[in-house]
């Protein structure tokens, strides 16, 4: 099984890209969860990691919180998205299990460290700030990292929190510079291909209908978080971006996209925090990213339903 560290902000779409790993243990080994400030404050991220581990009846996992603030500048949040606990929906208790008491960002260096090289692969799902903070305090990591698949960025499908931005990057665009700088390879699942992963009313259905805690629990996650994009850009129900990230891991060929120069824009106040992907290789600069432009959703979503029933 391929070693990974999920790096979250949970997030509803998070808590199911956490429920995606744990149902898949033969191909994801998931080595901790890391917790980083993003859809709401680091206290609330790293409390609902917890829980999300507990709804799967892993409250052995290891969840460890890091950074609470992006890189250089205030945090911006999105409860209007999540709700005020970021995980509104279902009623999940309080977590019983620990949080861990090392910051993410140290368990992140020494577990590129001790691990063989090429051997760990990252999963951001929120602001890269954990990821950058632990690439400059300790740069020979970056020849370590196997690959960071992460979800952030859009290109034709432009912005959710700016018209030219999407929430991730934007939240802390010197963090993604850093990233996206690296070296280290990166597939990058942005708004262009989580925007077709929708939850329509059947696909909902069909979590509900595993009758599990689990299947319910998603399907009130989706209630809920659906409202947002189905006011904002009428679409069919949620987009589920964050679990578009550990699906690559386990079925890569449900996606296809292109190798190309993608650089964060973090110098204007208009654009800021863009990812200007060069699809159409109109420049020179040298390839960075696997940026993915297209799923197959219905695959998609039967690998998703398939696992949960597994939990
Ligand atoms: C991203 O922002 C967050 O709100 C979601 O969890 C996802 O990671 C989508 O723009
Ligand atoms: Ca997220």
């Amino acid at each position: 099984a391929r070693k990974i560290i999920i790096d979250t902000d949970p997030g509803q779409d998070d808590a199911i890209a956490i429920l995606l790993a744990l149902a898949s243990p033969a191909e994801i080994d998931l080595l901790g969860i890391t917790a980083v400030a993003g859809n709401v404050p680091l206290p609330l991220t790293e409390s609902n990691a917890r829980r999300v581990c507990e709804l799967a009846g892993r409250p052995d996992m290891a969840v460890y919180a890091g950074c609470d603030a992006p890189l250089s500048r205030p945090l911006i949040t999105a409860e209007h998205v999540h709700g005020a606990g970021g995980l509104d929906g279902p009623d999940l208790p309080d977590p019983t299990m620990p949080l861990q008491d090392r910051h993410a960002v140290d368990v992140l260096i020494d577990t590129l460290r001790s691990e063989p090289a090429g051997s760990v692969t990252l999963c951001p799902l929120g602001p890269l700030t954990n990821i950058a903070t632990a690439l400059q305090q300790a740069p020979d990591i970056a020849e370590r990292i196997a690959e960071i698949v992460l979800m952030g960025g859009a290109y034709f499908e432009v912005g959710n929190i700016t018209p030219t931005a999407e929430f991730n990057i934007y939240v802390d665009p010197e963090a993604a510079d850093i990233v996206f700088r690296s070296g280290v390879p990166l597939t990058v699942l942005p708004l262009d291909v989580t925007h077709k992963a929708l939850v329509t009313t059947p696909r909902n259905d069909a979590f509900r209908a595993l009758g599990t805690p689990v299947g319910l629990a998603v399907a009130e996650m989706t209630d809920f978080f659906e409202r947002f994009d189905k006011e904002k850009y009428g679409s069919d129900g949620a987009p589920l971006h964050d679990p578009c990230v550990i699906a690559y891991l386990l079925r890569p060929d449900l996606f296809s996209g292109r190798h190309i120069n993608v650089e964060i824009e973090t110098g204007s106040e208009l654009t800021l925090g863009m990812t200007v992907a060069d699809w159409w290789g109109v420049t020179d600069r040298a390839p960075n990213a696997m940026f993915i432009g297209d799923l197959d959703a219905q695959g998609f979503f039967d690998l998703l339903t398939d696992r949960l029933a597994r939990l």
